[in-house]
């Protein structure tokens, strides 16, 4: 049995669940905002869950397939949703060693800011880097990296963009919402799609905006990825709790990699269109 987080609204869970399906491999949503019933308990030997009214044992899943969280929906009072939000994220963070990804990789995920610095700290090459709503330092790092910087969300959701001198002319909003500061790396955007099992697949984004999102016909192409680069993408894996990780990185004009961010739920289905690479088959076969 096979659990995908998710619902079949987001088209990466309707994906890997009909590929499932189809191989006659048994597959359950859980959708988290219909509340499932969860028995759970330390020993671990009878829980289960409840999912579509069908119980499912703990100990016959063997992969939970992470895409889409909703989280657990507001109901009654304070106090039912966050006990209804403890009893099921005590479940998720325990079966973390069947995961793909699990609860706590996710949650660091969220907090951009801590992954740049525990790359930092472990001598992987990131772009230099600030948090901060503070207009004074914003301007500073502005002038130190010769106005060559861009700014982003610190948790995501929005695109990367080039920041211009006119933008220092409203710099005071910042005091409302702090961002993250990155000086701009110029070159080409590479995603890797790499797996604790030891696939590594690495593709090279052709596009004509800084964010590549933001170019619908960007292309991709496959990218040898050098030896050492490849073994950064593992030990940050590991370093971040990831199985699996949708991993982006500049490679700038001057040949140098550069990691950006390393995705715990990451899509892949128009990257693999593009490159022929096996990730949905890899994603499987380690659920399995
Ligand atoms: N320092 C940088 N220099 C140049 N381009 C960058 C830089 N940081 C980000 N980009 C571009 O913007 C894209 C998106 O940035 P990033 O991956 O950090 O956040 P995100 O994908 O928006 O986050 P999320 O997926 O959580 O919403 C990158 O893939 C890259 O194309
Ligand atoms: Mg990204």
């Amino acid at each position: 049995m096979i659990i995908v987080i998710g619902s079949k609204e987001d088209f990466h869970s309707q994906y890997v669940f009909n590929k499932l399906t189809t191989q006659n491999i048994k597959v359950k949503y859980l959708d988290s905002r219909k509340f499932p019933i969860i028995n759970w308990s330390p020993e671990g030997e009878q829980d289960y869950i409840i999912l579509d009214e069908e119980k499912i044992y703990i100990k016959d899943i063997t992969g939970i397939y992470w895409r889409w969280y909703y989280g657990v929906t507001f109901g009654t009072s304070d106090i039912v949703y966050r006990e209804k939000t403890s009893a099921l994220e005590s479940f998720l963070c325990s079966v973390e060693p069947i995961s793909w990804n699990s609860l706590q990789a996710v949650e660091l995920h969220r907090k951009k800011g801590l992954q740049s610095k525990i790359m930092q700290d472990n001598g992987i090459r990131i772009p230099k880097t600030i948090v901060t709503n503070d207009a004074n330092a914003l301007e500073k790092f502005y002038i130190e990296n010769n106005k060559n910087i861009i700014y982003k969300p610190v948790r995501g959701g929005a695109y990367t963009q080039k920041l211009k001198d006119e933008d220092l002319l409203r710099k005071e909003s910042l005091i409302n919402c702090p961002c993250q500061l990155q000086e701009c790396i110029d070159g080409i955007d590479i995603r890797v799609y790499a797996f604790e099992t030891g696939e590594i697949y690495a593709g090279e984004i052709l596009a004509q905006s800084l964010d590549f999102r933001a170019d619908e016909n960007a292309k991709i192409n496959k990218h040898n990825l050098p030896k050492k680069i490849q073994k950064d993408c593992l030990k940050i894996m590991k370093l971040l709790g990831l199985k699996y990780s949708g991993i982006d990185i500049r490679l700038s004009n001057s040949g140098e990699y550069v990691f950006i961010e390393a995705n715990p739920a990451p899509m892949f289905v128009h990257f693999e269109n593009m490159t022929g690479y096996p990730i949905t088959d890899t994603l499987i076969k380690n659920l399995i």
